[in-house]
């Protein structure tokens, strides 16, 4: 597959989006009211889920994407993710541009790349548009 950013999505792709719809509804975030939801396909159709889990110490608090894709190698260690689908809501309302990962998400998406020798694909989503990268080394060029 061509490592390409596209604003283009698949039906996988919406499918994913719902799973991270559902849950950016389970977000502890009482420090930035910004409400993430993160949604990982695993190469087996399953789907894992997570969202930001914020903490009164703030370098405590953890993002969505890591709480999905962490859980997943925890609970299914075999299973390579092959894609993340990622969005956010402020004052119940989804974000309008698309929601990126930070950059010690990107490092850990690149780990599992690495990993599990398959490229991740990551649905980063927007009302007005999303952005596909279909790989993750497109977001940590040049990464450790
Ligand atoms: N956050 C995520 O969960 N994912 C992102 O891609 C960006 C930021 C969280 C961290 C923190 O709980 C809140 O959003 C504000 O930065």
């Amino acid at each position: 597959m061509e490592k390409k950013l596209t604003t283009s999505l698949s039906e996988a792709d919406l499918k994913l989006i719902e799973a991270a719809k559902q849950a950016a509804l389970t977000a502890y975030a009482p420090y930035s009211q910004f409400h993430v939801g993160a949604a990982v396909l695993l190469s087996d159709g399953r789907i894992v889920k997570g969202s930001n889990q914020e903490n009164k110490a703030y370098g405590s608090c953890v993002c969505a994407e890591r709480v999905a894709l962490l859980y997943a190698t925890a609970n299914y260690a075999t299973t390579p993710p092959v894609s993340i689908a990622i969005c956010a809501m402020q004052n119940n309302t989804y974000m309008a541009q698309p929601v990126t990962p930070c950059g010690e998400c990107r490092q850990v998406l690149m780990e599992m790349q690495t990993r599990f020798q398959t490229p991740i694909r990551v649905v980063m989503y927007g009302t007005e548009h999303s952005l596909v990268a279909t790989d993750a080394s497109l977001l940590l060029p040049a990464s450790f």
